[in-house]
């Protein structure tokens, strides 16, 4: 069987490296999608760190909360590579802030980037996993999408509408192959963890049962094993990977 393409939205970032270095470990042929700011070098200068450690990656640029420049993106993907078979939705931002402090521009940059760049990713990608019966579509959601957290009305809002999302179009193509899935991590440590600033994290390590954060591959297991055949009854659902921090 030829190599199924897997595309990683903000592949380049904490938790999309992970996911880049599992799904091609399990044998995909994986396109690391990178914003960056538009800066290139930075994405090409972690491809070379990437190819140095071993993992072969393709790397494609594009704003996924703009639909032409998604659209480039995927067409530019399937030029090279051909139709993708697993979609990845894991780019995202945070804005943190209070509601009463928060702007317009902050809400909408933030549902933007990670909600509205969820239908246009899965929009382009969607016809051709039809028409080959065969398809994965991942979206990276968070633990605060499930349970809100102080200072983020807009992402707990935007992660809580990926599930709704993934529980509505998995019905739609259940039937002809393709399975959405949402994992909801908890604190993981990446570089947007990180920003929080250590007195905060300290706090919100305290509330982590597993006592600890989490780190990148145990997202990145997990999502490996929704792209797998072996998860094709899964589908529809939300997968918590939060060291126990929300239960429900
Ligand atoms: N619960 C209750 N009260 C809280 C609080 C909390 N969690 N955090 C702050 N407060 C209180 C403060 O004690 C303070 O109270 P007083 O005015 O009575 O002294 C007040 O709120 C501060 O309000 P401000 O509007 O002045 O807030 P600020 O400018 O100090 O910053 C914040 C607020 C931006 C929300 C800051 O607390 C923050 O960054 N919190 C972390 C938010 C967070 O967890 N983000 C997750 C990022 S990682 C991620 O998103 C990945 C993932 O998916 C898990």
């Amino acid at each position: 069987m030829t190599k199924r393409i897997a595309l990683v939205t903000g592949g380049t970032g904490g938790i999309g490296t992970a996911i880049c270095r599992e799904l091609f470990t399990q044998g995909f042929t994986v396109v690391a999608g990178y914003n960056s700011g538009g800066n290139h070098n930075k994405a090409k200068a972690w491809q070379e760190d990437q190819q140095d450690a071993g993992y072969e990656f393709d790397i494609a640029y594009g704003d996924v909360s703009d639909t032409e420049s998604a659209r480039q993106c995927v067409n530019g993907i399937e030029e090279t590579h051909g139709n993708i078979h697993c979609l990845v939705n894991n780019a995202g931002i945070t804005r943190d802030s209070t509601f009463r402090k928060m702007t317009i521009e902050q809400w909408d940059q933030v549902m933007h980037a990670n909600l509205r760049s969820v239908f246009n990713m899965t929009r382009l990608v969607i016809d051709s996993m039809l028409e080959e019966k065969w398809g994965r579509v991942i979206n990276i959601s968070s633990v605060n999408g499930q349970k809100g957290q102080f200072g983020q009305a807009n992402y707990a809002a935007a992660k809580a509408g990926m599930h709704g999302f993934t529980k509505s179009l998995a019905q739609e193509v259940a039937a002809k192959g393709i399975t959405v899935n949402t994992i909801s991590p908890g604190y993981v440590m990446t570089a947007m963890v990180a920003a929080i600033g250590d007195e905060i994290l300290e706090k919100i390590a305290l509330t982590i049962p597993v006592g600890r954060l989490g780190n990148p591959d145990e997202v990145a297991y997990s999502v490996a094993f929704l792209a797998s055949d072996r998860a094709a009854f899964i589908t529809g659902s939300n997968l918590a990977i939060n060291g126990g921090q929300h239960m429900f």
